[in-house]
């Protein structure tokens, strides 16, 4: 190359041409990725973990975190990464340039090239937390973001998109998808901004969507079968006219049609996460194995096809998607759901079989097990004290629930219709019952850090009476 001259430079021009169109093709390829939480208590190693990746076929692996255990072992592997900038660091990042420099030279510098680390997601859906103290860092999310870009700029380091996952809760229209538009109270003042960095520096716009989500609030109105890809019914848009056969692309048009809206009709999308779950509570319909299995297959299907399909709003366009989740966690709080998104179980069994590349064909795979929670449930539901709970652990719940609420364990007193048999196992069944049948309409759930869970079987007995939940 040294010899000068036009044909060799001529000759690197077109290599390096080709590189960089290459290197740009492989951010934008259509192949799955997977989130890889670690909220469980008896997860494979971190090295089994990455083993277990490399097995599914999986091109891309997002973290929750800039874990430097698992940024070491993805190093050599052909893997692209996606780190996350946690929530707490996002204000003093935002604040002060040589503190972006020190997190993008602790976190991302010193594993490069080796780990391909190719997305710096900042902060985890920061736009869904609405007390006064979390909206501070809603304003410091964009100003974080170019400070982490500055970093990178002067480490002239430019394969790295950087982009802030959103939930959908930052829309506050999503249907007809024609009509969305974002929440009033961020539109201008974050998601602007927002649009304007991501726009400039080619970024994505990373949305966690869960059809799941809208469908089991209203299983009566929303189709199953839409929420599942299943080809038996369509939705149109009575403004545009577009023809839409499953609610993930309506969701995803929801998006595209705020940004729009906003004057940013280009910027591209990824999905940060979707899934479903495969299972739940008694009181979480259609959360089950075959609905998982089948929804998670289509997803894989439609996002690897080639040519890519893309949306109605947006045809053909590839959108890169990550998988929610590869584990089942069960240090999560919240309903049932939350503990089952994996497509493996907690010790790293698969939950269901599912090939991450997209070639199989759906004849290729063995019967799922029925569904069995597709209707809702209709009728009582109780909160009582789960199978094997620890005696120590439930009296501590049993003394939170009874000082809850308004005489949510007067019936326990001494001589009351529910004093006997006085155990801490009855005593804490009536207790969560009694606080859940309270709170349920508030959001709260029966869980007590897996110490509870709900049952259709009354377990009222004698003059006690247990409180119950109708739904
Ligand atoms: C994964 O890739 C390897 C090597 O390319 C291939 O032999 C194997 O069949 C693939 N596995 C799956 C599940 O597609
Ligand atoms: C930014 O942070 C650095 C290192 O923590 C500190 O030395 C410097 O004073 C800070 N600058 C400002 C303007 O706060
Ligand atoms: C978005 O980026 C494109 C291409 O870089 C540019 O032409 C356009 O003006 C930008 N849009 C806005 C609204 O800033
Ligand atoms: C739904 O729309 C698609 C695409 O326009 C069409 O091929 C299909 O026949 C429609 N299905 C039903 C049930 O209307
Ligand atoms: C508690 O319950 C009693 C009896 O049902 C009722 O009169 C009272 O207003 C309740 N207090 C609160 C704070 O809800």
């Amino acid at each position: 190359m040294a010899g000068g001259g036009g044909g060799p430079v001529l000759l690197l021009f077109y290599f390096f041409s080709f590189y960089l169109a290459f290197s740009n093709a492989l951010i934008i390829s259509s192949e799955i990725g997977i989130n890889y939480g670690r909220l469980g208590s008896n997860l494979p190693s971190a090295f089994q973990s990455i083993q277990i990746i490399q097995s599914m076929n999986v091109s891309r692996v997002k973290l929750y975190d800039a874990n430097p255990e698992i940024l070491k072992l993805l190093s050599g592997t052909k893997i692209h990464v996606a780190i996350m900038v946690p929530n707490h660091a996002i204000i003093s990042i935002a604040s002060n340039q040589s503190i972006a420099n020190k997190w993008v030279q602790d976190n991302v510098l010193q594993y490069l090239p080796d780990t391909k680390i190719r997305f710096i997601l900042v902060g985890n859906e920061v736009l869904s937390y609405v007390s006064e103290q979390e909206k501070i860092i809603w304003h410091n999310l964009v100003p974080a973001m170019r400070r982490i870009k500055n970093s990178l700029k002067a480490k002239k380091i430019q394969n790295i998109k950087i982009g802030a996952p959103l939930a959908m809760d930052i829309l506050e229209i999503t249907l007809p998808p024609s009509k969305g538009s974002f929440r009033c109270d961020i539109s201008s003042t974050v998601i602007v901004p927002l649009l304007k960095f991501l726009n400039g520096t080619k970024s994505f716009f990373f949305i966690d969507v869960y059809p799941y989500f809208p469908w089991s609030a209203n299983p009566s109105i929303t189709s199953l079968d839409m929420a599942l890809f299943k080809p038996n019914q369509n939705y149109t848009d009575p403004y545009t006219g577009f023809v839409y056969t499953n609610l993930l692309d309506q969701m995803l048009d929801s998006v595209i049609f705020a940004m729009t809206k906003l004057g940013f009709p280009d910027v591209r999308l990824s999905i940060s996460e979707t899934g479903w779950p495969n299972a739940g509570d008694i009181d979480q319909p259609g959360a089950n194995i075959y609905n998982a299995a089948t929804y998670n297959r289509n997803v894989v299907k439609r996002m690897t096809a080639k040519p890519a399909i893309g949306t109605p709003a947006r045809p053909g366009e590839v959108i890169p998607t990550f998988i929610f989740s590869l584990y089942d966690e069960n240090q999560k709080g919240g309903p049932g759901t939350e503990r089952h998104w994996g497509l493996l179980n907690g010790n790293g069994a698969p939950i269901y079989d599912i090939d991450l590349t997209g070639n199989r064909l759906e004849t290729e795979y063995g019967p799922l097990p029925n569904p069995n929670n597709n209707k809702p449930y209709k009728g009582k539901l109780w909160c009582v004290a789960a199978r094997g709970a620890d005696l120590m652990d439930l009296a501590r719940a049993l003394r939170y629930a009874c000082s809850q609420g308004n005489g949510t364990c007067d019936a326990l007193g001494i001589g009351k219709e529910c004093y006997e048999p006085v155990s801490v196992l009855w005593h804490a069944s009536y207790a969560f019952s009694s606080y859940w049948a309270q709170f349920r309409s508030q959001g709260a759930d029966c869980y007590f850090n897996g110490l509870a869970e709900q049952t259709t079987t009354n377990p009222s007995h004698g003059s006690c009476t247990f409180p119950s939940v109708t739904i």
